[in-house]
């Protein structure tokens, strides 16, 4: 007889060494184990027991199948569209053969079985989560990508201490920033983007230790925490959010950790700060449709890992510096609509060095498609100072937002795509 074992296992995707924490069946028979990946097709089971029937705890395993039982149970009742039948085998005492259900030992005691992941990714599920998930005190892996969930993520979710991978995007949930979140000790993985989350992004967000902060395509306002820098984030995607201000100098403080940063459409005002020359590590860079304006920093030649670029739709001005086209890993080097007047050196060919290139819509005299002369005078006649800059949040592009007509493809971070989907 086959018995099933499921097994937590790590590996890190390489480009960004976003450590992803997936389950893995492991089939064991005639004392050979036989790996198989976890796949969404599950084994169909055959229940006699009807759904509304109540289980007394005797038909349980253990005391923590029965909790999940309720909670499942709790949770099937205010799903109101399930296209997919999702969660039509969610009926009777054996949790862990529901589809999208994952037992396993808890940490601390290798004998009993436990719900350990919830995969619903991509169900189209409507309904709400109830505050009976909280009895799912063993769970380590969230995972509702793509459903239609709504309302507001209930506070009960601080019981789940375990929880390492919550990933919340693409549904419909709203209200505040989920607080319950900055509670859960073990955290790492914090995926909420494409929902209508709306006001301040707290600070402690941002001194919790995750690898990856997704919030992107949110209703978040306000202005991006000062402390943004304090965590030890791999990625950090907050794009297309109405934060405003300025972006803080502490960012430099994740130089030994980030590699990607997204930060379009969030309403960044001031110059780029010098700071964001100091992360190293950086791969890839996105400032685009923001009110930057001022040069661009020179630290920004530091970047050695740099492989995308891209300052398009802002206000910079100054000179394209060779130092940032030299970059040995530079693929891709966008920074078109803004009003920049030269370009430096090789900045000029960034065909012959192969780097795809956008510089169209600035202040360039030997190139084409460029601005009229007449906006480009009123540009250069009034020099920016970054040390007075202001960075007041709210709207101050305006000007800019008329200029802004068509989003470039997104990119793939931006995409409500299966998390952690992203290599
Ligand atoms: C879901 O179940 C209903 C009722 O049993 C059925 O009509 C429908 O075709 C099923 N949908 C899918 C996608 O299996
Ligand atoms: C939180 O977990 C405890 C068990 O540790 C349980 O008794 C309690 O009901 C749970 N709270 C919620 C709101 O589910
Ligand atoms: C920028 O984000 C706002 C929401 O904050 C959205 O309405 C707008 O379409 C976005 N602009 C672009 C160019 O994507
Ligand atoms: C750019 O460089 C290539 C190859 O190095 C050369 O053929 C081309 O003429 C240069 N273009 C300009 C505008 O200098
Ligand atoms: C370069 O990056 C821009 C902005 O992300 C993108 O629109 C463009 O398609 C990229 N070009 C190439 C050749 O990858």
């Amino acid at each position: 007889m086959a018995s099933k074992t499921l097994q937590y296992f790590l590996f890190a995707i390489t480009s960004h060494a976003l450590i992803i924490l997936t389950l893995q069946l492991c089939f064991l028979s005639n004392n050979q184990a036989a790996k198989h990946s976890y796949s969404f097709t599950h084994r169909s089971h055959h229940h006699r027991s009807g759904s509304g029937r109540h289980h007394s705890s005797s038909a349980f395993p253990n005391p923590k199948l029965h909790q999940a039982y309720i909670a499942l149970q709790a949770w099937k009742k205010v799903i109101y569209s399930d296209p997919y039948n999702f969660t039509a085998n969610w009926v009777g005492p054996s949790v862990c053969n529901y589809k999208g259900i994952y037992c396993a030992p808890p940490p601390h005691d290798p004998t009993v079985q436990v719900v350990a992941g919830i995969d619903l990714n991509r169900a189209d599920i409507a309904g709400f989560l109830p505050e009976e998930l909280g009895l799912l005190i063993d769970l380590s892996i969230l995972h509702l990508n793509s459903n239609r969930f709504c309302g507001i993520v209930p506070q009960s979710l601080s019981n789940l201490t375990l929880l390492y991978e919550f990933d919340l995007s693409n549904n419909r949930f709203v209200g505040p920033f989920p607080h319950v979140v900055l509670s859960l000790p073990t955290l790492n993985y914090l995926d909420i983007r494409y929902n209508e989350f709306e006001g301040p992004l707290p600070p402690q967000l941002f001194s919790k230790k995750l690898d990856a902060i997704f919030v992107n395509n949110n209703r978040f306002t306000s202005v991006i925490p000062k402390n943004i820098g304090v965590n030890s984030a791999s990625v950090l995607v907050i794009a297309n959010n109405n934060f405003g201000g300025c972006l803080p100098p502490s960012i430099a403080n994740l130089a030994e950790t980030l590699e990607e940063l997204l930060l379009i459409n969030t309403s960044l005002s001031g110059c780029l700060p010098p700071e964001v020359g100091y992360l190293y590590k950086l791969k890839v860079l996105d400032v685009s449709f923001n009110n930057l304006v001022g040069p661009i920093p020179y630290s920004l030649a530091g970047l050695a890992h740099l492989e995308q670029l891209n300052l398009a739709h802002n206000m910079m001005s100054g000179i394209v510096p060779d130092g940032v086209c030299c970059l040995p890993n530079l693929a891709n080097f966008t920074f078109s609509y803004n009003f920049f007047c030269e370009e430096e050196g090789i900045c000029k060919n960034l065909s012959s060095k192969g780097i795809a290139f956008d510089d169209r819509r600035n202040c360039l005299p030997e190139k084409p498609l460029q601005r009229s002369n007449k906006v480009c005078q009123s540009v250069l006649e009034h020099p920016v100072e970054c040390f007075e800059q202001h960075c007041s949040s709210g709207n101050g592009g305006d000007a800019v937002a008329s200029v802004i007509s068509a989003m470039p493809a997104a990119a793939p971070l931006l995409s409500p795509s299966n998390a952690p989907a992203y290599t």
